[in-house]
């Protein structure tokens, strides 16, 4: 059966861009975000991301995860990462079932238990 292939364009069910560039031997890939949605209503920028594989080549379902640097946060720091898993059907289709954590940066301890937001995105392939 065929390898689920992280490198490439992927959507999101928000309407989200993912460019995952070729692997390297270790594993580890480059790309960009583009997000259809914000936390504030700063301009949306295409954002880097830096990521990595498990296992590279040997798996057929691989594990990844991924960071991205928002390029447009302004004063509100968020730091945001993905982990996740691409999945393969017997007709060949892709599918990255993940799982996202958002970090933003608050004033004081207190306000420690609003920081993180967390859900979970499904993108599937488009190139
Ligand atoms: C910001 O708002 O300052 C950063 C952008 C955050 C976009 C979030 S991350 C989780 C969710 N999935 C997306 O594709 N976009 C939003």
């Amino acid at each position: 059966g065929s390898q689920c292939d992280l490198q490439g364009l992927w959507r999101n069910e928000l309407g989200s861009n993912m460019t995952v560039l070729a692997l390297n031997t270790a594993g580890t890939f480059s790309g960009s975000y583009h997000t259809a949605v914000a936390a504030t209503n700063k301009q949306i920028l295409v954002s880097p991301l830096q990521g990595a594989q498990q296992h590279p080549g040997a798996k057929r379902q691989p594990t990844f995860g991924f960071t991205v640097h928002w390029q447009f946060s302004g004063t509100a720091v968020l730091h945001h990462c993905f982990v996740g898993q691409c999945f393969v059907d017997h007709r060949g289709k892709e599918t990255l079932e993940t799982t996202w954590l958002l970090r933003e940066e608050v004033p004081s301890l207190k306000d420690t238990w609003t920081a993180t937001r967390v859900g979970t995105s499904t993108f599937t392939r488009v190139k």
